[in-house]
């Protein structure tokens, strides 16, 4: 575990989990993804910026048959009442009859994921379950079934393996969180 606290936007992180507890999270996460998923050839959809590191390291640990595609979640302003609307972009692949995997680096209120979820489904997938390296389920505001958790978290704000605070933090490898 490094010792030294590391600033962001004159901010301080400390921190917080090494890399390789994150690297266990992970191969637990892809255990279960072999097991739940063998002779099914899912396709594994990373939700870009943060999930970058984690869908890279989740799939070398898999050694199922496996696709993946990178989305994004663009948010907007929506024109009645309905306040903010999330879009997907980026997402090439014919999903109907498919079997998707989620991979998202963090879970929080769970407004993304639940935007995200309603849109897929629309698209008729054959299942949709998430991945997430990170959850926070004391900020959790939606019911979501959130079948694979790398780890649990207190409501920290967290940067480091993929994950930033204002654009900057994403290259560490531990996670670190605000101090
Ligand atoms: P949610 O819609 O509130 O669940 O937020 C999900 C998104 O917020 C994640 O995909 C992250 O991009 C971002 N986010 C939430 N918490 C953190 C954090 O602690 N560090 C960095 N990004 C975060």
């Amino acid at each position: 575990m490094p010792q030294a606290t590391i600033s962001l936007h004159n901010k301080e992180f400390a921190p917080y989990l090494s890399e390789d507890q994150l690297a266990a999270a992970v191969r637990a996460v892809a255990e279960q993804i072999n097991r739940d998923y063998a002779g099914q050839k899912p396709l594994l959809l990373a939700v870009l910026n943060g999930s970058f590191m984690f869908a890279s390291d989740l799939m070398k640990e898999l050694t199922i048959d496996c696709e993946i595609s990178f989305i994004r979640v663009a948010s907007y302003q929506g024109t009645s009442s309905t306040g903010e609307v999330k879009e997907i972009l980026g997402l090439q692949e014919a999903v109907e009859g498919r079997h998707l995997v989620v991979l998202e680096d963090i879970v929080d209120t769970g407004h993304t994921m639940k935007a995200l979820l309603e849109q897929l489904q629309a698209k008729q997938p054959a299942s949709v379950e998430v991945a997430t390296l990170l959850i926070k389920p004391e900020c959790l505001q939606h019911q979501l079934n959130i079948k694979y958790q790398g780890l649990a978290i207190p409501n920290d704000f967290v940067v480091g393996y993929g994950l930033d605070y204002d654009g900057l933090g994403r290259n560490y490898r531990d996670l670190y969180r605000a101090v």
